[in-house]
């Protein structure tokens, strides 16, 4: 059980959200796939969102009766497009990702939590440098954003795109890549992967397997490695293999952002005997944590997550996913130590900088003071 609140201001607005929050009109919806939409946004009247290619918008809707949270990848560039958008692709039985295109019209008001994310890269005009970006599906959303990025802030840069579909009809922004790709012509390749390929393709098909992927590594340009940056985003499988296949040409670690859209499952069985044992050492503790200019005092049970049983006693601290993927709930332990499940989210460099991720974090110590934005 949590104890009450060290200190606490009312923070929230009209309407139980704070300062971090944005009501968000519909200006399109426009149809990419047979199953991904991509909605448009207007900045709000009052003052325009600042955001960086690569970062994720939290969408906040009532479906069923109950108030989900998702987060999706911004498609649309600061440095180039009028509006905000985020292009969601339905998941099976998923909820908002049905929910959206099902329900959702122009017009309409969506609440959303500021951007926020750590895919991300700081632009420079005398920047020179080739960007090598491995997308799969959705995960094509956030590379879409970085590529419109580049090419305008950066003359000098180049950028290889590796593309994975199921078939040509789910390539999404395939029409908008052609033309991007001519506009700049010479400084934005593209290589098509689809699982299944009709008669007439002339890209590859097949498994993204390592094999494959050495074989399309071999078509794009060679800047060397000191000028080279490899990002990636898609499904867990993809992600897995592209990994392997830069471990076994020793690109280094600080050399590869990745960004998960779900919780790997490859993997896990062998972290959980890990798990087991630090289980031993969970006690209920008292969390300290700064955001926003307040100090809250937590007591959290052993079965809880910090986040969890902060949000529990009605502070509002961000979060997106909840699943230690997106970083949104993301702040650094000032002292103590604290357990994460998942640690996927977090960089080595973060994790040794001691950033941590609330929404999966247990305290281990009693001296846990974690430091939020
Ligand atoms: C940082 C970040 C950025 C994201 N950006 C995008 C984006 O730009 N576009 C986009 O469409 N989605 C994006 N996602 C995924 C998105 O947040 C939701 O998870 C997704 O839309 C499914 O939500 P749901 O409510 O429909 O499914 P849920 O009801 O939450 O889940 C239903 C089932 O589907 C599985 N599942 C969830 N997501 C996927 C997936 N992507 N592929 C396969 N299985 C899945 C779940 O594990 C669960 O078993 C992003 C996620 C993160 C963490
Ligand atoms: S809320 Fe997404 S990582 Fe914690």
């Amino acid at each position: 059980m949590a104890f009450g609140l060290f200190k606490k201001k009312e923070k929230k607005q009209e309407g139980g959200y704070g300062p971090h929050y944005h009501d968000l009109t519909v200006s399109d919806i426009i149809e990419e796939t047979k199953d991904a939409i991509t909605i448009v946004f207007d900045h709000p009247a009052e003052k325009k969102i600042t955001y960086r290619p690569g970062q994720f918008l939290t969408l906040i809707v009532p479906v069923g009766g109950k108030e989900v949270r998702r987060a999706y990848s911004l498609c649309s560039s600061p440095f180039v497009d009028e509006s905000l958008a985020v292009t969601v692709k339905r998941v099976d039985n998923g909820l908002m990702s049905n929910h959206l295109p099902d329900h959702l019209k122009k017009g309409d008001k969506v609440k959303v939590m500021e951007p926020m994310g750590q895919f991300v890269t700081e632009f420079d005009k005398s920047n020179k440098r080739h960007l090598i970006l491995f997308a799969g599906g959705s995960g094509i959303t956030p590379m879409m954003s970085i590529i419109k990025s580049i090419l305008n802030q950066e003359p000098e840069s180049i950028l290889s795109l590796i593309y994975c579909n199921r078939d040509i009809d789910s390539i999404i922004f395939k029409d908008q890549l052609e033309k991007i790709q001519t506009t700049f012509e010479g400084r934005l390749h593209i290589i098509h992967v689809l699982d299944n390929a009709p008669m007439n393709w002339q890209g590859y098909s097949g498994l993204l397997n390592g094999e494959m992927l050495a074989k399309l590594v071999e078509r794009i340009p060679d800047w060397g490695i000191d000028k080279t940056t490899y990002l990636m985003c898609g499904p867990e499988g993809m992600m897995k293999n592209v990994d392997t296949l830069l471990a076994a040409r020793s690109i280094p670690k600080e050399k590869i952002f990745k960004e998960s859209f779900v919780q790997g499952t490859i993997d896990k069985a062998s972290k959980k005997e890990e798990v087991a044992v630090a289980d031993e050492e969970l006690k209920t503790r008292v969390v300290t944590i700064r955001y926003d200019g307040e100090e809250y005092k937590v007591e959290v049970p052993p079965d809880k997550f910090i986040l969890e049983t902060a949000l529990d006693m009605g502070i509002d601290l961000p979060y997106s996913c909840q699943s230690g993927l997106c970083t949104a709930c993301r702040g650094k332990a000032l002292s103590g130590k604290v357990k994460l499940d998942e640690e996927e989210g977090l960089s080595q460099s973060e994790r040794d900088e001691g950033y941590v991720l609330t929404c999966v974090g247990h305290p281990l110590t009693d001296d846990v003071v974690i430091e939020i934005g």
